[in-house]
């Protein structure tokens, strides 16, 4: 590819930092840097604490453990997400039960979470996606506090995005982040959980770690370290923490340059002023930090999936995120889910997500354009 989908950003203090912890020749597991970078996230977001972990998945995973949330109970989630948001009631016996989407953040309806409420609801799980916060996320939080639902926020795709100054991570009861290569700011894989509560903290660290009291650190310490609860290895190592310290460092820089790219992208598809294409569009209250750039084709799926081929050919990557989870083999055949979901199917027949990250030069976006206006041209 010319232009692939992303290029993951990085700099000298991030080999630096590697190296560094490299070079220690131990502590490549658990050492210092997991609770420094642990502290800068959690003073960054705005919560009390931050637990990393190994990755956005594992985060879910142990939050959901950590809650109780298990056998009967069920959990909203959009169908138009990462498959993780799905799988995680899965992986502790409860139901996931999908509801439509909005479409202009393509967040969690709320109408359409009312109506799926039962009496074995225990969580509404909506998903900022792309880098955007869920518009209605305020209603959300209305919802569960009325229904004494707990709200999880799946923040992967957007740490650092606001409404009305808000941060994602602060609106639920919880949240998780994802440090997985395609975001906004990266450790290769990797993920974290913010909460206010000591408590939740405290069980994470021990889920994380095979139950096991990390008071010292289990590989230099001599003494017996007790197992007090079931757990599992979720654990980030320390390496990959320093990382993560050098990236969030520059994590306000690189937002600014995606936004930057992202209304410059938005004003070359403007010009081109082609009937057939979306141009995304947000509330002037939402700062979104563009870890996607997304359009909508008017004409749906056919015309979608020919402009991606053909960009394919010109050495443009894109990429369809999301097809719904509700239609995959697993969900529809194996599982037996047969929701009809209208805004999801319609949003996720139109979207293609298109390269935007902060290496990506103007010459690039202007070739992106070039290439979709010549498209259009030819097949219409
Ligand atoms: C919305 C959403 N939820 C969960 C995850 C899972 O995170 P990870 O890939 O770090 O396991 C992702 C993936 O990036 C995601 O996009």
């Amino acid at each position: 590819m010319k232009i692939p989908l992303f290029k993951i950003y990085w700099d000298r203090e991030d080999i630096e930092a590697m190296n560094k912890s490299i070079k220690r020749g131990m502590n490549w597991a658990s050492g210092p840097n997991i609770e420094k970078f642990e502290k800068l996230i959690a003073k960054y977001v705005g919560r009390k604490y931050a637990v990393v972990l190994n990755s956005g998945t594992s985060a879910l995973h142990a939050l959901l453990i950590a809650y109780g949330i298990g056998k009967e109970d069920e959990i909203i989630v959009p169908s138009f997400t990462f498959i993780a948001t799905a799988n995680a009631p899965l992986f502790v016996g409860a139901k996931p039960v999908f509801a439509d989407i909005e479409d202009v953040t393509y967040g969690l309806d709320p109408e359409d979470v009312k109506k799926k409420i039962t009496s074995k609801t225990k969580v509404i799980m909506p998903v900022h996606y792309g880098g955007a916060v869920c518009k209605e996320i305020k209603e959300l939080q209305i919802l569960a506090k009325k229904h004494k639902l707990l709200l999880i926020e799946d923040a992967a795709e957007s740490f650092g995005a606001r409404l009305d100054n808000k941060k994602t991570g602060t609106f639920g009861g919880v949240a998780m982040f994802s440090f997985c290569q395609t975001k906004v700011f990266t450790t290769g894989e990797g993920g974290c959980i913010v909460t206010d509560s000591k408590d939740i903290s405290e069980k994470l660290k021990l889920i994380r770690s095979h139950g096991r009291a990390e008071d010292k650190n289990y590989f230099s310490n001599k003494e017996y370290m007790d197992y007090l609860s079931l757990g599992y290895n979720f654990r980030m190592p320390d390496c990959i923490a320093s990382l993560g310290i050098s990236q969030i460092k520059k994590v306000q820089k690189l937002i600014k340059i995606r936004r930057d790219k992202a209304k410059y992208m938005t004003s070359i598809l403007s010009e081109l002023k082609l009937d057939d294409i979306i141009i995304p569009k947000f509330p002037p209250n939402l700062y979104h930090i563009h870890q996607e750039y997304h359009i909508r084709v008017k004409s749906g799926e056919k015309t979608r999936n020919l402009l991606k081929e053909y960009l394919a050919k010109k050495g443009i990557g894109t990429r369809i995120s999301f097809p719904p989870i509700h239609l995959s083999h697993f969900y529809k055949n194996i599982l037996g889910y047969s929701d009809k979901l209208n805004i999801t199917e319609k949003i996720s027949s139109q979207t293609l997500t298109l390269p935007l990250y902060p290496v990506l030069t103007k010459e690039e976006m202007d070739y992106i354009g070039k290439e979709i206006k010549i498209f259009f041209k030819k097949n219409f």
